[in-house]
């Protein structure tokens, strides 16, 4: 993390999993182990239905209410979807774009990733927008260049204030949920041309300022390691925000 020039951020996706019911004690549990210095931001994204009690559970916290996917639509006939200004109107901060499950199993493109971004910057929102190479593309020396064509089709059209205003996941879909962590370097490594593509679509000062954050497998235990590395300015955490102890370890890890 370099907190010098732009904010960390500790994200957690609990995808679909966690009743309505569940969340309240979930939320007293953390706030209770939640360290008193306040060293990142924090979100939890939770599914549409759990967000109104997470909303209510987290009230007057440091914690930000995030969801994890939105329509590209504004409004009107579109069965299932939900709109950015619903997701405003109960106090949404953050929103998760592009994720590797929804690319993956909802055929997401990066049109569609960029759309979406797009409608929740300017609903003021942050989208948290999730890039990510195959374990195939890694084995056959891909990453970098999947990963450049990620980031510049998902940030295609955005002013450099907007793009300032996106959190970048780097997520390798071989480390999601699999508990093989992508080591600090290799992280890093990404995480760092991530950043360089963003200087050059962009400027040095965006680039310097854009919150990019390392997701997969990532927990308490590797956690501090993870952020010692300057280019990853926090996690994107799925199993591991799901037990208020570890979650609340890895926002302690920050401090560093
Ligand atoms: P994981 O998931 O921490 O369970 O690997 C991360 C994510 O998919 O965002």
């Amino acid at each position: 993390m370099n907190k010098k020039y732009r904010k960390a951020l500790i994200a957690g996706n609990w995808k679909m999993n966690m009743l309505p019911s569940e969340v309240k004690p979930f939320v007293d549990a953390l706030k209770l182990e939640l360290p008193k210095q306040k060293s990142c931001d924090v979100a939890i994204c939770a599914p549409f239905v759990v967000m109104p009690a997470l909303m209510k559970a987290t009230g007057g916290s440091r914690i930000g209410l995030g969801a994890q996917d939105v329509s590209a639509h504004d409004k009107g006939a579109y069965t299932g979807e939900v709109s950015v200004s619903q997701l405003k109107d109960i106090g949404t901060k953050y929103v998760i774009i592009g994720h590797s499950e929804r690319r993956q199993y909802h055929g997401e493109s990066d049109e569609l990733v960029n759309a979406k971004a797009l409608k929740v910057l300017e609903a003021g929102m942050t989208p948290i927008i999730c890039v990510g190479e195959s374990l195939d593309q890694r084995e056959r020396g891909l990453t970098l260049a999947h990963i450049e064509y990620q980031v510049k089709a998902a940030l295609y059209g955005m002013s450099e204030e907007m793009i300032r205003r996106c959190v970048i996941a780097y997520e390798p879909i071989w480390a999601i949920g699999t508990g093989k962590t992508a080591t600090a370097e290799q992280a890093e490594e990404i995480c760092g041309h991530v950043r360089a593509v963003i200087r050059k679509i962009s400027t040095a000062r965006t680039a310097r300022s854009t919150t990019i954050l390392y997701g997969g497998s990532m927990n308490a235990g590797n956690a501090a390691e993870l952020l010692s590395k300057d280019d990853i300015d926090g996690g994107l955490i799925g199993g591991a925000s799901l037990k208020s102890a570890d979650f609340a370890k890895i926002i302690a890890a920050t401090a560093q």
